[in-house]
């Protein structure tokens, strides 16, 4: 089948993800987790015995394979394409690393002017593997299951970069943002045009919706997002919109910066744990959809927690619509973390489908 034909069959479903994104009228309560492709799942550590990471995410099989695994075992509603944050800085030639149990290792961190003029752009071919992927995962998916792209957003991006690998304090990447704003904004642009090379590659592979993560960004005051980075976001969010899919945002600990995420340009904002959803709304503004939001670590504390704070999570999703949102999408606040029982992820699946 031909790419255009393999999109428009599947489009003809309409997506219960895709339909509550857009203010339609879902077949169902669309639910899918960040993270479900990954750690909790023992399938997924049987491929990762043979494979690295980094090897995993340029393999088109692999990447296909381990996308579908939590679509097999849960019945979400969503795929999330199995990839990093750092994938297109690598596909871009920057020498990084992904460290278990660590995260992205940079090797030379980007602190100067000079760092930031040599820095390598991405051309599409280098990510060829990714859409390769993705037309894969359009021949396998289920009709009702949404295909989800993403990438990190600069700052997120720029955090890595700067200090070199995660970080507590982010000293680094403000001492940059504070000290050498002209550098910082070169770095963000160039950053910038990386993420939406990478994004619209997803995009015009097939992808039915896209997620912007900007998991660090609630380590800034919102005047400083407003500075420093709304601007770069919403250049992204800006040179997707020609393409006809819901755009995710989302970050940990955004509470102060819902709105102003907002205004970046997406459809969806994604919440964490810490804002009850209907309150999200009222900072967000009407005319969009949330996402979220039950506490990952919730899903240690046993059944009859699961199954009481799920519950209450889809009341909130309902009265966060009848504030206005244009729909829910339930999800956790933050990643699956890695010790999760993937069977108590199954079983609220099936609780929040009946509900
Ligand atoms: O299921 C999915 O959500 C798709 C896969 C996915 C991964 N990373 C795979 C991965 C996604 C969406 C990401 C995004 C990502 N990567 C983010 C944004 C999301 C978030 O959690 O806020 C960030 C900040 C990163 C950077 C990164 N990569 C971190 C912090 C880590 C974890 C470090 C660790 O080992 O605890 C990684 C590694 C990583 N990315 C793993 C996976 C499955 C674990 C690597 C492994 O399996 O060995």
């Amino acid at each position: 089948m031909s790419e255009m034909m393999r999109s428009r069959a599947r489009r003809a479903h309409p997506f219960p993800l895709v339909a509550a994104a857009t203010g339609g009228r879902p077949e169902r309560r669309p639910v899918w987790f960040m993270r479900q492709a990954g750690r909790s799942l023992p399938e997924y550590r049987a491929i990762r015995a043979d494979h690295g990471m980094l090897e995993s995410c340029f393999d088109p099989e692999l990447v296909c394979e381990i996308t579908m695994q939590p679509v097999r075992r849960h019945d979400v509603d969503a795929a999330i394409l199995f990839s990093d944050i750092v994938v297109p800085l690598k596909a871009a030639g920057i020498d990084l690393d992904i460290v278990a149990g660590t995260g992205p290792v940079i090797a030379d961190p980007v602190r100067t002017a000079g760092d930031v003029a040599n820095l390598p752009r991405l051309d599409d071919h280098s990510v060829g593997a990714i859409a390769h992927a993705i037309g894969l995962l359009l021949d396998e998916l289920p009709d009702q299951t949404a295909l989800i792209g993403f990438a990190g957003a600069p700052f997120t991006l720029a955090s890595y970069l700067i200090e070199g690998g995660p970080s507590r304090h982010y000293e680094r990447t403000k001492a940059l943002m504070y000290g050498d704003p002209d550098t910082w904004h070169a770095l963000m642009g160039r950053l910038a045009d990386i993420t939406i090379t990478f994004l619209r590659v997803q995009l015009e592979a097939g992808v039915d919706a896209v997620q912007l993560f900007d998991s660090w960004a609630g380590m800034l005051s919102l005047a400083d997002y407003q500075t420093f980075v709304a601007p770069h976001s919403a250049r992204v969010f800006a040179e997707i919109a020609d393409h006809d899919v819901p755009r995710i945002h989302f970050g940990v600990g955004t509470g102060e910066l819902l709105g102003a995420m907002a205004d970046a340009g997406a459809d969806v904002i994604g919440v964490d744990w810490r804002v009850p959803l209907h309150e999200a709304v009222r900072r967000v503004g009407p005319g969009k959809a949330v996402q979220g939001n039950l506490d990952p670590t919730l899903l240690f504390a046993g059944p009859e927690v699961v199954e009481r704070e799920v519950r209450r999570v889809v009341a909130d999703g309902d009265r966060a619509v009848r504030a206005g949102a244009t729909g829910h999408i339930m999800n956790l606040g933050h990643g699956v973390l890695p010790g999760t029982d993937p069977d108590v992820l199954t079983r609220a699946v099936e609780l929040i489908h009946s509900l």
